[in-house]
């Protein structure tokens, strides 16, 4: 992927039919998703449990994308590369998910694929300055992450311009997660942000028959997003 600075938005699939992953991530690319973002949490860094990686293997051929694997996850180290030979194009690693977050980015870089680092909605902006020239996105969480439909923490707009500000003219794209629909989006654009997570804002009233919905859903934030630029 070359880097731009075009407005995307990820589904996250914690939000799409369990049973169904195949059909749910064909039609969220079908009506209109930039990337697919896997969201694998392991009841310990977060209190919910989801995806390992035979499961994000299995998702891969589905995604014709970009797959976004978010690893809410503690250690991290020891499954970056299980998560890489899955066939994520992204992984993403908290920076509270244990003392050595630099040598967990440079072993995602090793690995091949883009890193990026994620703060959760405690944690300062300025904490990721000495990994800006490593990483290719910065992650702010505008919830507590563990769970999908929760409601979004303003605070993460001005956390946004910050982490902007500290970028400078790097080529790094910053992703906001966490209650993204077509009201909150807009200041997180103003601000900065680039790429938005975006769970039932995407999923509610659609399904895999009635898949236009998502379409809809999808084209309202981003209208949202793009009249905030
Ligand atoms: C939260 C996850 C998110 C979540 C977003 O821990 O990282 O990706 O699924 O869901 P919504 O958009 O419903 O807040
Ligand atoms: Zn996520």
């Amino acid at each position: 992927m070359t880097f731009d600075r075009r407005i995307k938005i990820a589904p996250s699939i914690l939000s799409a039919d369990f049973a169904n992953f195949g059909a749910e991530i064909r039609a969220i690319e079908a009506e209109g998703a930039d990337w697919v973002h896997v969201d694998v949490m392991d009841g310990h860094f977060v209190p919910n449990l989801t995806f390992g990686p035979p499961a994000v293997k299995a998702f891969r051929p589905h995604v014709s994308t970009f797959m976004d694997v978010h690893l809410m996850i503690a250690p991290v180290d020891p499954y970056i590369e299980a998560y890489a030979e899955a066939g994520a194009d992204m992984i993403t690693a908290h920076i509270e998910a244990g003392p050595h977050i630099h040598r967990t980015i440079q072993a995602i870089k090793a690995t091949g694929k883009m890193a990026g680092v994620s703060l959760n909605p405690g944690t300062p902006a300025e904490s990721i300055e000495h990994l800006l020239d490593l990483v290719d996105m910065v992650l702010v969480m505008s919830v507590n992450p563990g769970f999908g439909g929760q409601k979004f923490i303003p605070s993460a707009v001005e956390k946004v311009s910050k982490v902007r500000e500290m970028i400078g003219d790097r080529e790094i794209m910053i992703q906001v997660d966490g209650g993204v629909d077509p009201v909150t989006v807009g200041p997180l654009v103003a601000a900065g942000a680039d790429c938005f997570v975006a769970g039932s804002a995407v999923f509610k009233g659609g399904s895999v028959s009635n898949p236009s919905v998502y379409g809809q859903n999808i084209r309202a934030i981003r209208a949202a997003a793009e009249a905030a630029r």
